[in-house]
């Protein structure tokens, strides 16, 4: 069998991507290898655990030795990096972290593979990263950004992401290592932890607290729903040429303020509350230091290439969001008990 790792595959975009490999490829073993850190959840990989192509690895992609020694045993066929440390706000508070994991963290990783690609010539390889839009910069009111818009990482966050795209570059440049990238927008969907916009709200919608909305709420962000990343990665790994880049987008521009409406609207629905009663909660805070104005993705090449189009409406996704956090109430107490109160007293303390 093809051994394909994923790292990254107990969090949010990576389980999906899990889900789908193990389901539609039998003739793959998905080895999915993941620290678990606050972010990473088991749980969200629960109906899979036990199907014979599925192997879950626990290990940490900073641990060069590992890393090394794993590559070697396995001899990968393929790997979908994913694991990352991946929410701004954090990267503002704790910068080093984020260039532990995804900087070196995806220097190792290449590593390993390069050592096992020069190794085995002749033999199939690819590498493919997920990075986000993010590590373009930020847009006005108009434009978007292509595959060929200059890299212009403005937080922490974006800064080590764009980092490791350039260290992807530079093994496909210097060892010839078969690679792709993507840059996706804003995903939403179930096993999304609850820091992020949309299910930070959905999370305190239901339990009637404040959700807080940075500056004035007039920050644009282009919405994809999980899966259609996901369908977008299985394409770009099987049909893409070595060395490309893909923006995957979900042609959905919306502003923070009337996303936020809009899922108030459809949570006093479905909660059978009076109409209104939500958006009351809507509180405008301190803005996040250097907070991006706009993102929007033109991802006109991956569906002239590769066919690929958004299939979920930001309506329909968001309603399939609602209803998976809604019926998954355990799921939600779980991961918002310990270290995340911690964090989200610490970050109202600041503010
Ligand atoms: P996430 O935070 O939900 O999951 C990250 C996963 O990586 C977790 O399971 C975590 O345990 C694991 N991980 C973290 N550090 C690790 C380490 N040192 N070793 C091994 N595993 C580790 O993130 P996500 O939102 O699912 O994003 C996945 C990837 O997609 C990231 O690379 C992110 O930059 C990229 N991306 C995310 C979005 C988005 O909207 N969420 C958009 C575009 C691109
Ligand atoms: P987020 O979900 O953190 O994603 P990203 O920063 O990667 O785009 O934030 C989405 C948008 O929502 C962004 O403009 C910041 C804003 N935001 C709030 O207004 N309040 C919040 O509590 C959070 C987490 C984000």
């Amino acid at each position: 069998m093809k051994k394909i790792l994923i790292t990254g595959g107990a969090g949010f975009i990576g389980s999906h991507v899990v889900r789908r490999f193990v389901n539609l490829y039998p003739d793959y073993s998905i080895h999915n290898l993941d620290k678990l850190t606050y972010a990473g959840n088991l749980e969200n990989l629960k109906d899979i655990e036990s199907c014979p192509n599925y192997r879950f690895i626990k290990g940490d992609i900073t641990d060069a030795t590992f890393i090394n020694t794993l590559f070697k045993t396995e001899n990968y066929y393929g790997v979908i990096h994913l694991a990352a440390e991946s929410h701004v706000d954090r990267s503002i508070l704790n910068p080093l972290e984020f260039v532990y994991t995804n900087v070196i963290g995806t220097v190792n990783l290449l590593e390993a593979a390069k050592v096992q690609f020069l190794n085995n010539p002749g033999s199939f390889f690819r590498f493919y990263h997920v990075s986000t839009d993010e590590v373009y910069g930020a847009l006005g009111d108009t434009g978007m950004f292509t595959e060929n818009t200059a890299y212009d990482p403005h937080s922490p966050y974006s800064a080590s992401k764009a980092s490791s795209d350039h260290f992807v570059r530079a093994y496909q440049d210097t060892f010839k290592l078969p690679t792709v990238i993507s840059n996706c927008s804003n995903n939403y969907g179930p096993n999304h932890f609850p820091e992020k916009l949309i299910p930070l709200c959905i999370h305190n919608i239901s339990h009637l607290k404040p959700l807080p909305i940075y500056g004035k709420g007039e920050n644009v962000r282009d919405w994809l729903y999980v899966e259609d990343h996901a369908r977008a990665i299985d394409l770009i790994f099987h049909k893409a040429q070595n060395a490309s880049t893909y923006n995957i987008g979900g042609h959905n521009e919306w502003k923070n303020i009337d996303v936020i409406r809009m899922l108030c609207r459809i949570m006093d629905v479905k909660l059978q509350r009076a109409e209104g009663t939500s958006a009351q909660l809507i509180t405008f805070v301190k803005d996040r230091a250097g907070h991006d104005q706009r993102y929007a993705i033109d991802a006109t090449k991956l569906q002239n290439d590769l066919g690929w189009l958004p299939s979920v409406t930001f309506e329909e996704g968001l309603h399939k969001t609602v209803d998976w956090y809604l019926e998954n109430q355990k799921w939600l107490q779980a991961v918002t008990s310990g270290a995340y109160q911690n964090y989200y007293s610490e970050q109202y303390t600041k503010r």
